[in-house]
């Protein structure tokens, strides 16, 4: 057995140096491989970015990673011994960035694969239901006859509900002692001078003192009648006015444009009557009747056994009326005709109640 001092002599003074420093290489090298199982060991059982980012800084990172403070050993070593560390740095360094690249790679996939369990959407599922609003029967009605009147070239207008007994009456034909008064109870606002309309005719006399024929025009609006209410009368109602004035118009335009109205609306198997009339305002007046759609005219409970239903009131614009608002008679001819929107409504949906369009109950106005 060789003693030290033996050794010291064979080897000599600074083989026993080199000794030493192959002793402090080897160590240095089997430090890198440990660390490179280490950090290996620690990689696998990674499961989340986080972890993985740690991870990262750990081993790899430029300022405090464990590899680079292994690397600050470099400027100690002789030139033989740098580059045999340098290169099992750089193998090690190569191992560990590959194995974070594909473990990135795997983090990644699977995160994928969870987000896409998490947020799967069962497209099977039935909707949610979004309560939607509707319009009124009565508005749907409303729009419903101002489409088809647009349709032949009349124009919408709508004008005041608290009306002077002018515009109401006394331009209408109707002067203060008109038995025709007292067929509509009138709400006075001023009595004799302010009251709210009986009737959307006013209308006529504020279109045409506004504007020269030719004139066509389609009033919808609200009236009102202090009237005893019933089943078939609404102290507030609605009505729609129309008014067309022309130079060569006749009773045969009137009845071809309430015809197609009628067909529009009702359907193109209702026969029309124009029945003779007396409205102050028009001269020929006319009611217009159309024929019943439960019995086709055979006569039923729904039009009281004649075959018929009553929905306008109509004729030919009185001269009187045109010289009120300066139109002259001797030039100009129209036709005007009034409806009541309730009604209209009742004769369409077969409803024998009016005060249900007002009764605000959603099992009535949900089935319109
Ligand atoms: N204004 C009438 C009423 O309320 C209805 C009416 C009839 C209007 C004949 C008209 C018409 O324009 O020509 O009873």
């Amino acid at each position: 057995m060789p003693t030290t001092s033996s050794l010291l002599t064979n080897v000599g003074f600074f083989d026993f140096w080199e000794v030493v420093m192959v002793g402090q290489l080897e160590q240095l090298l089997g430090q890198l491989d440990a660390l490179r199982e280490r950090a290996l060991a620690e990689l696998a059982p990674i499961n989340t970015s986080a972890a993985l980012e740690e991870w990262d800084v750990q081993y790899l990172g430029r300022n405090r990673g464990e590899l680079k403070s292994l690397s600050s050993v470099m400027p100690k070593l002789t030139k033989e011994e740098r580059p045999v560390v340098g290169q099992r740095m750089n193998a090690v360094k190569s191992v560990l960035e590959r194995s974070l690249a594909e473990k990135r790679e795997e983090l990644k996939e699977r995160e994928l694969l969870l987000a896409l369990e998490s947020e799967r959407i069962d497209v099977t599922l039935p909707g949610r239901n979004v309560p939607a609003g509707k319009m009124h029967p009565l508005s749907q009605v409303m729009l419903e006859v101002s489409e088809i009147f647009e349709r032949m070239g009349f124009s919408i207008v709508q004008g005041p509900e608290v009306e002077t007994d002018y515009y109401n009456f006394q331009a209408l034909n109707i002067p203060a002692d008109h038995p025709a008064r007292d067929m509509q109870d009138t709400f006075w606002v001023v009595p004799g001078q302010l009251l709210l309309r009986t009737q959307t005719s006013p209308m006529q006399i504020r279109t045409m003192k506004q504007q020269q024929p030719p004139v066509r025009i389609l009033a919808p609006g609200t009236t009102y009648r202090n009237e005893a209410i019933d089943a078939t009368h609404e102290a507030v109602f609605h009505q729609i006015e129309g008014l067309l004035i022309d130079e060569h118009c006749t009773m045969a335009d009137l009845k071809g444009c309430l015809e197609r109205f009628v067909h529009e609306l009702f359907g193109p198997e209702r026969r029309l009557r124009f029945r003779g009339s007396y409205f102050p305002f028009t001269e020929p007046s006319a009611e217009v009747d159309i024929s019943c759609g439960i019995c086709d005219g055979k006569g039923c409970r729904a039009c009281k056994y004649s075959g018929w239903l009553e929905v306008l009131g109509s004729g030919m614009v009185h001269p009187k009326v045109l010289r009120e608002v300066g139109y002259d008679p001797k030039k100009y001819r129209g036709f005007a005709f009034g409806m009541g929107v309730e009604r209209i409504a009742m004769l369409k949906y077969g409803i024998g109640e009016i005060r249900l369009f007002s009764g605000n109950d959603l099992r009535f106005l949900r089935q319109l």
